[in-house]
């Protein structure tokens, strides 16, 4: 059966219109045995567990840049705008409905300009300072602020140390400030003074940012030599080593090294061979971003595209896929045993300026702001079901950036406030967290992306093979398993990018019977469609009408351009 699926995915080569009918008649005979003409199918196999989801694979990033602090986040204490000691109370309210495991802070590229010391302290006596994005930063929003906003929501906070600007020092007197306990350490005092007695126990630490590109443009064995001369040592508190673990895994902090721009396997293999084994990190960064434009990156429009654009965007942001499968092998060449996982801490759809929010006179302004579609909430779905797919390999990714940002949940200004088609899809995926995920195989034809000859699919850099982006998948997803409350879940979500085709799919479940099926679907009528301030619900998910299902089998339609969550009850 297996075999006769994957010949049907490779002797098929349509175009998306002509997908429907001949899709019927070639899965008539793939799926033998079936009397139902499906479009698609989908067959989910218990017995090939590939590993727990983390939930920090749903984690989140601000960064001093834009709107997205000033005004996203932090609104001020004496503000009209409803708040909880100076944290917008939308954005804490939504963040908590995703759930929100982690949030890194204070960036990106800010972070290598960043000096800590700047946004503790009285708020009257913090200086401006001039910083990167070009842009005027008071520090009334600094570690307090941000551990306050942590506490808020409920979530984990991960710091980005600057390599760039600062020495060694500084990294581990942050971690010291931040992590030392109550008591006669001058850190901790200050700590105290400053409103805040008991430690903040920040356990990621990030080392560095971008550091091939504004974190010093440095080579993978620069950046190896720094990454050591900052963790030789640093201060541990309280952390226990298990027992008869060696020295390098005798650390209770979780520190994270600067890794590739997209798919630069080569800086990947540097940094791991510039490091020995004392110094391997817990995780490995890695950026991967999609641009609008097949040609340049961060351009293109967020709600002006055809068709070819929105397949190209998926295309190449499925391009994810190879990122973590290549840098995963490439880790397996010094660390054998995969210590190492990777930290997918920046990703999302990244547009040009076109929709960027109107700046406000002598206020905030909104650089890097931008609308979000329907066409952005598939994305977020491949993208999720990606990392879902790798519960093995990813130990945490978050999207940039939370609010007013390149691949936003929520955008605000001032008191107005919406969010976006991509925030649905992040609750409509909870279901998955702590789940075991399981090796799915999706039957359908690929859509071809007529913009592949001038795609470039390497993250930021634009140097990538386009071979990767010239087909995109015709149905992707993820399925897990959880045996919470006392049942079996079974978790599916489903994207179906055909624009205008809903696919009708049988689902199978190999040795599981089902009892009962419930769901959740995002679509809309245009791929265009999105929420503004004037209409914050033109997109939002809905029940999904499931068809019946028979023991072992379920029949149900996907509508076109949409999301889908599926949850079955099993035995
Ligand atoms: O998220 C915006 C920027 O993108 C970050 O500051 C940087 O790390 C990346 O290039």
């Amino acid at each position: 059966m297996t075999q006769t699926r994957r010949r049907f995915l490779q002797t098929t080569s349509l175009t998306a219109a002509s997908v429907a009918l001949s899709c019927k008649r070639l899965l008539g005979q793939a799926a033998g045995g079936v009397s139902t003409l499906a479009d698609a199918r989908i067959d989910i196999l218990p017995s090939e567990p590939i590993g727990v989801i983390a939930p920090e694979i749903y984690s989140h990033f601000i960064e001093h840049l834009g709107g997205v602090i000033y005004d996203g986040v932090w609104v001020g204490e004496r503000s009209k705008i409803p708040n909880r000691n100076g944290i917008r109370t939308a954005f804490i309210e939504a963040m908590r409905a995703v759930q929100a495991p982690v949030l890194r802070w204070p960036g990106g590229c800010f972070a290598e300009s960043y000096d800590w010391r700047d946004g503790v302290g009285p708020a009257a006596k913090r200086p401006q300072r001039s910083a990167f994005w070009d842009q005027e930063d008071t520090n009334r929003y600094g570690t307090h602020e941000f551990m306050e906003t942590c506490r808020a929501i409920g979530c984990q906070p991960y710091l980005a140390g600057d390599l760039r600007s600062l020495p060694a020092s500084d990294f581990y007197q942050w971690i010291e400030y931040c992590n030392a306990p109550a008591g006669p350490n001058a850190l901790a005092t200050e700590r105290a003074a400053n409103g805040d007695k008991d430690p903040f126990d920040v356990q990621y630490w990030g080392v560095g940012n971008e550091s091939w590109g504004c974190g010093g443009n440095l080579t993978p064995e620069e950046y190896g030599a720094k990454y050591r001369d900052f963790t030789t040592w640093y201060p541990r508190y309280g952390g226990e080593a298990p027992a008869g673990a060696e020295p390098s895994r005798r650390r209770d902090l979780k520190l994270i090294a600067c890794g590739p721009n997209g798919d630069d396997i080569a800086w990947t293999r540097g940094v791991l061979r510039s490091l020995t084994a004392a110094h391997l990190p817990y995780g490995l960064s890695v950026h991967y971003y999609t641009s609008g434009d097949a040609k340049r990156f961060a351009h293109g429009d967020a709600l002006q595209f055809d068709d070819a654009q929105y397949y190209d965007l998926l295309t190449r942001g499925s391009y994810m896929e190879n990122v973590i499968s290549n840098h995963w092998g490439a880790l397996a060449e010094v660390d054998t045993n995969h210590r190492v996982k990777l930290i997918v801490d920046e990703w999302g759809a990244w547009y040009g300026k076109s929709t960027e929010l109107a700046g406000v006179a002598s206020g905030p302004q909104y650089n890097l702001s931008q609308q979000s579609t329907m066409r952005d909430a598939l994305l977020t779905g491949i993208t999720l079901d990606i990392f879902q797919r790798h519960a093995d390999k990813v130990a945490m990714a978050n999207v940039a950036q939370s609010i007013n940002c390149i691949h936003s949940l929520m955008l605000a200004r001032e008191d107005k406030f919406t969010v976006t088609p991509t925030f649905h899809v992040f609750q409509m995926y909870l279901p998955h967290r702590n789940a075991q995920s399981l090796r799915v195989e999706f039957s359908a034809p690929s859509i071809a992306n007529t913009l592949a000859a001038v795609s470039p699919v390497g993250g930021n850099s634009t140097t990538g093979s386009t071979a990767p982006a010239i087909r995109l998948a015709g149905l992707s997803g993820s399925a897990s398993l959880s045996s919470a409350n006392g049942g079996k879940t079974l978790t599916l979500t489903v994207v179906n990018p055909h624009i205008n085709q809903p696919l009708t799919t049988e689902i199978a479940l190999h040795g599981m019977a089902i009892a009962s099926v419930k769901g959740t679907v995002l679509a809309s009528a245009s791929v265009h469609d999105h929420n503004d301030f004037d209409h914050p619900n033109a997109v939002r998910p809905t029940t999904a009408t499931t068809g019946t299902a028979s023991g072992r089998r379920l029949m149900h339609t996907f509508p076109a351009a949409s999301v889908t969550m599926l949850q079955f009850a099993v035995s």
